[in-house]
């Protein structure tokens, strides 16, 4: 190998350091997409007017445009670089259950909690993306309507807890893992991070039952 070729090669931890920052630089523009669009969706509460007032907005300002390219982005990169983490061999995942149940170490039962739920919102957000995007402008009454379809309000009760979780779940480790909480604070910053969760998770199902209930 020429030398030119050997001072290209970035060492194995260097390279898997640079991929923990882009993981967590992805997980937190899902997280601020997230919450961006939990709160656009909880228009709903006010009725069908003030979401197509939210939509028409969006639109204007071409900001679903933007959503509907780089957040496809962002949840393939946030998969494909958590995917590291992952143990996709039996053994591998015999041997975390051992360690989780041996250990019965909160930040471990989390990662399984946040492994399974990634997977599974992997699933359900490629469906709901493909469904909303390929739908075209986003309306109250279509909206409503697909709601009121067949499955999509058992899918919605299964994705918002999923989703919801992952997103507080996630903050929690990178506090954690980048040394913003520490031990001290821990136990303060876990009840904030519970009781903002639950706050939010109501308000979500409140946005829910609004789409499954209106009549238009
Ligand atoms: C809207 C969707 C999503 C949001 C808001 C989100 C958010 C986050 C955040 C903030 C973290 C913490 C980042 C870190 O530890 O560096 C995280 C970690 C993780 N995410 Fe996601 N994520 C989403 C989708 C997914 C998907 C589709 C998967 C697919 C498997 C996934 C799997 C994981 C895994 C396994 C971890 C833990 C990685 C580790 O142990 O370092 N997430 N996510
Ligand atoms: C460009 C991307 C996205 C668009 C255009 C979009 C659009 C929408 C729309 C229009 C609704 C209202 C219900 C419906 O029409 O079926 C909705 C609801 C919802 N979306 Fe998305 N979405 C996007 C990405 C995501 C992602 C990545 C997730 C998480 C994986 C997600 C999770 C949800 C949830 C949980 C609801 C139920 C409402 C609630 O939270 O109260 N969405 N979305």
């Amino acid at each position: 190998m020429s030398i030119h070729a050997t001072m290209h090669i970035v060492s194995p931890s260097r390279r898997d350091a640079y991929f923990d920052w882009l993981q967590m630089l992805t997980g937190l523009g899902l997280v601020i997409f997230m919450a961006l669009h939990t709160a656009l969706n909880l228009s709903i509460i006010f009725g069908a007017k003030s979401l197509d007032i939210v939509a028409g907005a969006l639109e204007v300002l071409h900001l679903d445009t933007l959503a509907h390219v780089f957040v496809p982005i962002l949840f393939l990169v946030h998969f494909v670089l958590a995917a590291r983490k992952i143990p996709f061999r039996v053994d591998g995942q015999l041997a975390i259950w051992r360690d989780a149940r041996l250990l019965n170490h909160r930040d471990t039962w989390l990662w399984i909690v946040q492994t399974i739920s990634g997977m599974v919102i992997l699933i359900l957000g490629a469906i709901h993306m493909w469904t909303t995007i390929t739908a075209g402008a986003v309306q109250a009454a279509s909206s409503v309507a697909r709601v009121q379809s067949s499955g999509w309000t058992m899918f919605y009760l299964l994705l918002i807890p999923l989703v919801q979780g992952h997103v507080f779940i996630g903050l929690y480790r990178i506090g954690v893992k980048w040394g913003v909480i520490t031990d001290k604070m821990r136990p303060k910053v876990v009840k904030i991070l519970v009781i903002t969760f639950a706050g939010v998770l109501i308000l979500a199902l409140l946005a829910l039952a609004r789409y499954a209930t209106l009549t238009i």
